[in-house]
C-alpha cells in the first residue's frame, strides 16, 4: 500500500480522535462488565449445565429433550414479534402444539438499561404467519394467557419460551402459567442475563418466582444472554 506520511498522519488524528470519543461512552464499560458478573454466576453452575455458542444451539437442545418422549410437547412462547422462534421451535420440536402470546405493538414500556423504547418490535398488532402447530393470541400476558390456555384444554406444558425483556413482562408471564410450572418442565429465558442491569429484568422476575413459589430448579445449558432451565 502506497501511505504517504500526510496520510498515515490523517488516519492516526482520527483514530486517536475516535479512540477519545468512545472513551466518553458508559456503554462499552457497562457491557463488559455485564459480561464478566454473567461469567462469574455461570461459573458456579458450569459443572452440570453446558455452554452453547448460539441461540438455535439451546433451541435444538430442548427440542432434542423433548423429542424423546412419545407424548405431545405442549410449549408456549411469551414474546412472538415477527415470528422467528416460535417458528424454529415448531419446526423442531416433533409432535407439538406451540402457543404464542404477544400484543404485536412491542413492549409496553422502556426496557431499562438497554437502548430499546417503549413500543420497539411492534408489528401495528399483525400476526406473523406461523407454523401448523402453532396457535397465536394477540393481548397482554396477564389478560390472554390464562384463559386461551383454560380454553384450549392444555392439560400440562412442556416447555416455556419467555423473550419478552422486561422485568413486569416476565413477571406477568410467569404467573400466568404458574399452575404448569413443576417438576421436569423446561424453560428458556432469552435476555437472562450478559447485558447493563440484566439483575433487575429477566433474571429478578424468575429468582423472585422461584422463591415465592419454593420451586428448585436446575441450569442445562447457558449461552451469552440465553439460559435453559429444568424445574426438579
Ligand atoms: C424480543 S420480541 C420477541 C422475539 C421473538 N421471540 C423472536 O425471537 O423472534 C419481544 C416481544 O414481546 C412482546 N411483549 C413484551 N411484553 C409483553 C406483554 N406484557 N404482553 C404481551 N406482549 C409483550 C412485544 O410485543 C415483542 O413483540
Amino acid at each position: 500500500m502506497n501511505l504517504t506520511l500526510g496520510k498515515y498522519l490523517r488516519f492516526k488524528r482520527k483514530l486517536l480522535a475516535y479512540n477519545q470519543s468512545n472513551k466518553r461512552h458508559l456503554y462499552p464499560i457497562l457491557e463488559q462488565r455485564a459480561l464478566v458478573e454473567t461469567a462469574i454466576y455461570c461459573e458456579e453452575y458450569l459443572q452440570n449445565a453446558q455452554y452453547l455458542t448460539k441461540r438455535n444451539d439451546i433451541f435444538d437442545y430442548a427440542a432434542s429433550l423433548l423429542s424423546n418422549t412419545i407424548q405431545i410437547s405442549y410449549v408456549v412462547e411469551f414474546g412472538v414479534w415477527k415470528g422467528e422462534s416460535i417458528n424454529y421451535l415448531a419446526k423442531r420440536i416433533s409432535n407439538s402444539q406451540i402457543y404464542g402470546f404477544d400484543t404485536f405493538y412491542g413492549l409496553p414500556e422502556n426496557w431499562a438499561g438497554t437502548h430499546t423504547p417503549k413500543g420497539y418490535f411492534s408489528v401495528n398488532g399483525v400476526q406473523p404467519k406461523v407454523e401448523d402447530n402453532v396457535h397465536l393470541t394477540t393481548g397482554l400476558f396477564d389478560e390472554v394467557t390464562e384463559k386461551t390456555l383454560r380454553r384450549s384444554k392444555i392439560p400440562y406444558l412442556s416447555l416455556i419460551h419467555i423473550d419478552c425483556d422486561l422485568y413486569s413482562s416476565t413477571k406477568q408471564a410467569l404467573e400466568s402459567v404458574g399452575q404448569y410450572i413443576y417438576k421436569d418442565v423446561l424453560i428458556i429465558f432469552d435476555e437472562f442475563f450478559g447485558y447493563p442491569n440484566w439483575k433487575n429484568g429477566e433474571f429478578k422476575a424468575f429468582t423472585e418466582f422461584s422463591k415465592n413459589n419454593s420451586l428448585n430448579f436446575e441450569f442445562l445449558a447457558f449461552s451469552t444472554r440465553q439460559v435453559l432451565i429444568k424445574i426438579l
